[in-house]
Parts: C-alpha cells; structure tokens; sequence
C-alpha cells in the first residue's frame, strides 16, 4: 500500500493531460484530441508535498450560520474531445473585475491553488496572471521563499513516465471568490516560471478538491464559515453544455434518479480512490481483470490510466488490432477504419455504502479519442498505459464523469454517481 499511494500522489494527482502534437508533447492538461501526455501538478519529492500538507483535523466546532451553496458554470476545454472542464475564480486584488478573473481547473485529483504571477512571461503568454502588488490583501509567504516543483508526464518513455516537467513558484495568500462565495486568505502557489508545455493551456491554473486540502485552501475556507464539506459536478459533452460545479452541495436539476455512493478507502491519503471488485468490457472478464483493486477518482484526469497487465486484458477483450503506439509512450492506438464499429463498454464494479454492487460504465463511444497527429490513419484509444505502470492503480477521469453526475462527499468520505442521459 506504501507504495501505491506514494505513486498515487505523484501520478494519480493532479491534472492529467491529452495532447495532439508529436513528441515532445505534454502539455499540462491541455486536451487536443490525439497524442498522450500525462501531468500532474504535484510535487515530486515528499518534502514539498508535505510543505503544503498543513492538515488540520480540528477544524472549529463552533460552526458559523450556514452559507448556501453555489453553481460555477464550467467551460468544456473541447478541441475535438471533451474531456476536462474549467470554471472561473475571482481574486479581489484589481479595480477592474475582468483581471480578477483566473480560469482554473478544478481538480479532484491534486490539493493546491495555482496561479501565475506577473514574473511569469516567457512561459506564461496564455495565461492571465496574478500581480501582488496590485492586491492590498495579499500576504507573502516568506518561509518557504521560491522552490521549484516538478510533475508527473505520460509523453515518456522512463519508468512511470517520470519527467521533467515543472513550475517554480512562491507561496502566498489573498482573497479568492468562486461561484459568489469569498475566502479571505486562501493560500496558493504562484508560478514564477514553468515547463514550455504548461504555459499551451487554454487555462490559467488548477483549484485542487481532494479530501484533505489544507486548512488554507478555499474549500476549507467555505466549509469553516459553514458550507457542507460537499460538491457535485455535472461534466457535461460540449454539444450538451452547462457544465457544471456546485459547492456546498449537488444541483437536483441535474439528474433524475437516485445517486449511488461508494465509500472512500480508509488509506488513501485524500485522494478520491474506492475499492473495486473487477472490470469488465461487454460483460466479459477474464483473469487480469476480475480482480480486487483501487480505483482513483480524478476530474483533473482527462483519459483513463490502467496497469500494463490489466489495459493489455481489456484492449484484448476489445480487439487485437489495438496496440501501443510507438511515437507515443503510454498512448494505444487502432487503425481509424476498424474503430467505428467496435463495441467497448467497460463496466468497473464498485461497492455502495450499503454493501451492494454496482457498476460505473464508460460507453463505447468513449474509445475513440480520434487520430494521432503524427499518423492520421492511427485512431487513439481512451485508455493509456506504459511499460512500468504495473503498480498504480486504475485513474478514472473524464470519460466517466461525463456519463454521470458525481457527488463529492467528503464530509461522509464517499463518492456518489447517478448516471445522466442525454
Ligand atoms: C517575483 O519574484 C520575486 C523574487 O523572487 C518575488 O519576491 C515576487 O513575489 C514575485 N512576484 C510574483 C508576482 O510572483
Ligand atoms: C493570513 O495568514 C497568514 C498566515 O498564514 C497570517 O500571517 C496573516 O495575518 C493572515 N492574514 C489575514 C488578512 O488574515
Ligand atoms: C525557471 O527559471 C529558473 C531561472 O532561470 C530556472 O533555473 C528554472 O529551471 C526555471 N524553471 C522552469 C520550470 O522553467
Ligand atoms: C477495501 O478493500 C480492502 C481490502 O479488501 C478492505 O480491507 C477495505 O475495508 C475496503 N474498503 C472499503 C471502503 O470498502
Ligand atoms: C456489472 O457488470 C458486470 C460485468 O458486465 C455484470 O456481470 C454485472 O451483472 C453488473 N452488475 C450490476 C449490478 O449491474
Ligand atoms: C500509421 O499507422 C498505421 C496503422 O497502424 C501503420 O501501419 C503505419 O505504419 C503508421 N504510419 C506511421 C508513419 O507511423
């Protein structure tokens, strides 16, 4: 277990990526529809990741009046496929409320706030940045002073797809606002410089949601001043649109029919992981995958990321002529003219907090990510593995999530999933 969650933190957290050049490629987070690349903004060494970690249980008892929930409309970062969502936060820090505005993803997968600063310009032209000295709210973090932390890339060929892809930021805190809600002090990280690839994204920065954001973040902000310890999200196609996070709550007009929860294992560190009982495509299993495991639960994840043993299990069950794609460490791929008509339903069998079994599915449609850019006969398949990725478990990302409404409940520590149609 040791060693899974350390590799869960460094790979499953975090804001996965999809990406349609040719190597060199990822892009932090950046979903185009062909080529893999796999980030993630955490922090590769446990100093840093335990920098951040000012966990803090005993949260004031004495809870102020309640403040209601609130609906963040999300954007589809489309591009051909749809599959990560961002949404808008607000800094208080500018006269004029346009420059307030940050586009973040919001990331169950990871637990920090970044955003770039204006010392970031080569490498942040895309993106808004953050200005201190703008904001008579802003608090420096003189402690930790500027450190560099480096993240996780599928787009190589390394053991685990370690990489160097990194930011260098310094640590502050200011008033945030989301959805109408405001946080005074929340404590983020701003990016100073980063890796060419990161600074591609159609988004300024990742808003991390796991369970166990520090004391600081703005998810614990909202709940100290009474919010339910709660969020659903409704990760809608880009033809569907009003995509959307709720904080503080689920938006009934979302979905119809009762949501099922799964509860969160005791070890996993705050990450979004449940048990699982076996996986399955089109009803049938076979020995690779009928198997206990972990599975992670992460928006901030755009494909799905299996073991070596189990995405060879399932692509067999599927068809043989989907094969890793030798351009693109991590990334399997099919001739386009056999893809369309391949059934690939694959159901993943969770326990409900009641003890019954139930399934999360993702729909064939989902197998087709479209192709590669290097190759336009060779059609990318949704879920990615690599030599060396034997003990990580399963990250789900946005293949699922677009197929249910999720609830995030980190209050009871369970996820709940009812399925949408559209
Ligand atoms: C710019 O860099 C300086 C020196 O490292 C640092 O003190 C300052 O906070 C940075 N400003 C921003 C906007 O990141
Ligand atoms: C914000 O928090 C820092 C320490 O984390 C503290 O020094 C500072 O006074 C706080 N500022 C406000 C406005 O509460
Ligand atoms: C940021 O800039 C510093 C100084 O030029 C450099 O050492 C560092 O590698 C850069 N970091 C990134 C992520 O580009
Ligand atoms: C997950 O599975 C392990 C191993 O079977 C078990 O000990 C644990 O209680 C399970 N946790 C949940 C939340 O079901
Ligand atoms: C879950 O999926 C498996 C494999 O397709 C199937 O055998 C099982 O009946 C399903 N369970 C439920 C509760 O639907
Ligand atoms: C493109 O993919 C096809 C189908 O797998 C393969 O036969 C061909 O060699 C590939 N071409 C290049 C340039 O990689």
């Amino acid at each position: 277990m040791q060693l899974i969650l350390q590799l869960v933190l460094l790979i499953g957290a975090g804001a996965f990526t999809l990406e349609a050049k040719p190597l060199p490629l990822p892009l932090n987070s950046l979903i185009k529809p062909t080529t893999l690349s796999l980030t993630s903004r955490k922090p590769q060494d446990g100093a840093s990741v335990s920098r951040h970690r000012r966990r803090h249980i005993s949260r004031s008892l004495k809870r102020k009046r309640g403040i209601s929930p609130a609906n963040i409309p999300l954007e589809d970062n489309f591009l051909g496929t749809d599959l990560e969502w961002f949404g808008s936060i607000q800094g208080k820090f500018h006269p004029a409320p346009s420059e307030n505005d940050f586009t973040v993803v919001f990331d169950t997968g990871s637990d920090e706030l970044l955003i770039p600063g204006t010392n970031c310009t080569d490498s942040c032209q895309r993106q808004n940045k953050f200005d201190p000295s703008k904001s008579s709210t802003f608090t420096p973090d003189t402690v930790d002073g500027i450190f560099t932390e480096s993240f996780i890339t599928g787009g190589d060929a390394s053991p685990y797809g370690l990489k160097d892809w990194s930011v260098t930021v310094v640590q502050g805190s200011d008033t945030m606002t989301a959805g109408g809600l405001t946080v005074s002090n929340v404590s983020f990280l701003i990016i100073q410089n980063q890796s060419q690839p990161f600074s591609e994204d159609p988004y300024d920065g990742i808003l991390g949601l796991s369970t166990d954001s520090s004391e600081t973040s703005f998810f614990q902000g909202l709940i100290s001043q009474g919010l339910p310890p709660i969020y659903g999200f409704f990760l809608s196609p880009h033809s569907i649109g009003n995509a959307e996070l709720t904080l503080g709550g689920v938006d009934p007009s979302k979905f119809t029919s009762q949501t099922t929860f799964a509860p969160l294992v005791a070890d996993g560190a705050g990450a979004w992981i449940t048990n699982c009982s076996g996986i399955a495509v089109n009803g049938q299993t076979s020995p690779a995958l009928a198997v206990d495991t972990e599975v992670l639960f992460d928006t901030g994840t755009t494909n799905v990321f299996l073991p070596l043993l189990m995405a060879e299990a399932l692509y067999a069950l599927i068809s043989p002529a989907i094969q890793p794609n030798p351009a693109e460490a991590g990334a399997w791929g099919i001739p386009c003219s056999l893809v369309a008509s391949l059934p690939a339903s694959v159901d993943f069998t969770l326990r409900s907090s009641d003890g019954i079994p139930f399934n999360v599915t993702i729909p064939s449609s989902e197998l087709n990510l479209g192709p590669f850019d290097g190759n336009s006969s060779l059609c990318q398949t949704v879920f990615n593995s690599w030599p060396g990725y034997f003990t990580i478990p399963p990250i789900i990302g946005g293949s699922l999530f677009k197929h249910y409404y999720t609830t995030w409940d980190s209050g009871n520590l369970q996820i709940g999933f009812v399925p949408v149609s559209w």
